[in-house]
């Protein structure tokens, strides 16, 4: 541990705040970066009722910060590891804005190849219209432009964002990942006779589409969420909520409403795990042995507060089966969406105020603050990070690099 006055001295340096209490006190901490002393919040003068206070109210103000002291210093430190995963200078920047529709919403990946990353527009969203057309759009920025802004806070109108075709449309994408040097979606599909299913797209014009799956024995899914695939075992795991009945352009559930395996060299369909309300978010350790999938129970028809709002995590076995079912970890604002993880096995979900950001054991490390709903977001190569805020992206750079199945970027 460094001396007391060596720490004082290198933070005068930097000009930053310092944390005084235990047990955050020995190391420096970033210009964009606080610490939030869990200990010292633990008693509060007064608690309100979940009638007053849950999971969809505003994000949590700590007791004497304010909501832009929060946005201030975004990265927020509730762990001493979280500094490890800034490192000395992270970056936060707002990449674009748009007056209403949500198009920063989902899926975002990276494309390698053109150093692009890719997202989609909210399709439940009452602002996305609802004909395919609009709530089926995809977008994409390039990285190179983003880079060159990383030093502002706001770089907003310093980014083109660009709409691209998929052809034939994929309808309502939502959760993306590479595939084989091309882009693969899960799509949610429209109606009770578009059917979802999981589409590769080129990532290049003409953008493309081909059909990977749209059907368990001639059955239809409910509404396609996420996708990722198990490094070792190159099968696609995908999950089926019923969000696109809740957002009314789907039917009711014709199945349960579970995570599916997909084993592209095969054909075989079979489930993966199910006692699930809402699986929503997946992704798998770097290993590809352990598996971690969101259920956003809370959110059905509605808000169900007792229901989860949580991350579980799996053994995957040898033969790709799921074993050990465990809660990893239970989110303190709205819900875990998009989960990823970084190359050391920490896990990143998107919440209702940013990004939150657990080491294996699922102790809370810290908090990428945007003061608003990330569905999903994903790390875009070289420690930088695209965050998806609904009518807000974010670009973030910092030290923890991203977890890919490298032969397929
Ligand atoms: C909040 O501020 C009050 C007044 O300065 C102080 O007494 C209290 O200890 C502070 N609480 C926390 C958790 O910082
Ligand atoms: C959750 O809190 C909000 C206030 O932030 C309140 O309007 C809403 O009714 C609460 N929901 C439930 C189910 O208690
Ligand atoms: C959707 O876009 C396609 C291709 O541009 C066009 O042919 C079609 O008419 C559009 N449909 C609606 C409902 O606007
Ligand atoms: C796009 O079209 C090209 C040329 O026909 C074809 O080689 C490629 O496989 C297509 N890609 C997808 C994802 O459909």
């Amino acid at each position: 541990m460094p001396s007391l006055t060596s720490f004082a001295a290198a933070t005068a340096l930097l000009g930053q705040a310092v944390y005084a209490g235990p047990p955050l006190a020995k190391r420096a901490v970033p210009a964009l970066a606080q610490v939030i002393n869990q200990k010292a919040l633990n008693v509060l003068p007064t608690v309100p009722p979940a009638s007053d206070y849950n999971a969809s109210s505003n994000p949590w103000v700590p007791l004497n910060y304010t909501a832009e002291a929060l946005t201030d210093k975004p990265f927020h430190v509730y762990d001493d590891a979280f500094l490890d995963i800034l490192g000395p200078n992270p970056t936060f920047t707002i990449l674009a804005q748009t007056p209403k529709d949500p198009i920063f919403h989902e899926a975002v990946v990276w494309y390698k190849p053109t150093d692009e990353a890719f997202f989609v527009q909210n399709a439940g969203n009452p602002d996305a219209g609802t004909g395919l057309n609009k709530s089926a759009a995809i977008y994409k920025i390039s990285l190179k432009e983003a880079d060159a802004v990383k030093s502002s806070r706001n770089a907003v109108g310093k980014v083109t964002v660009t709409e691209i075709p998929s052809n034939p449309q994929i309808p309502n994408p939502n959760g993306a990942t590479q595939y084989k040097g091309k882009l693969l979606f899960a799509a949610e599909g429209q109606g009770p006779n578009i059917a979802p299913g999981l589409f590769v797209m080129n990532p290049v014009a003409p953008y493309n589409t081909t059909v990977l799956l749209n059907n368990f024995f001639g059955r239809q899914f409910n509404s396609l969420n996420d996708l990722a695939i198990n490094p070792r075992n190159l099968d696609i795991y995908f999950t089926d909520p019923t969000y696109g009945l809740s957002n009314n352009f789907r039917p009711a559930a014709g199945m349960q409403t579970q995570v599916w395996r997909y084993n592209d060299v095969t054909g075989a369909v079979q489930v993966a795990a199910d006692g699930f309300i809402m699986p929503n978010g997946i992704t798998f350790s770097p290993d590809g042995k352990y598996a971690y999938v969101s259920d956003t129970g809370i959110w059905r028809n509605g808000l169900e507060l007792g229901n989860p709002s949580s991350i579980y995590r799996f053994n995957v076995m040898e033969d790709g089966t799921f074993e050990n079912r465990k809660t990893f970890a239970f989110v303190d604002t709205n819900i875990p969406d998009g989960v990823h993880v970084d190359s050391k096995g920490n896990v990143y979900a998107g919440v209702g105020d940013g990004i939150h950001v657990w080491n294996p054991s699922g102790t809370l490390l810290g908090k990428i603050y945007t003061g608003r709903t990330s569905a999903n977001f994903q790390f875009v190569g070289g420690g930088r990070m695209v965050i998806g805020g609904e009518t807000q992206l974010f670009y973030v750079t910092l030290a923890a690099e991203g977890s890919f199945v490298e032969k397929y970027l």
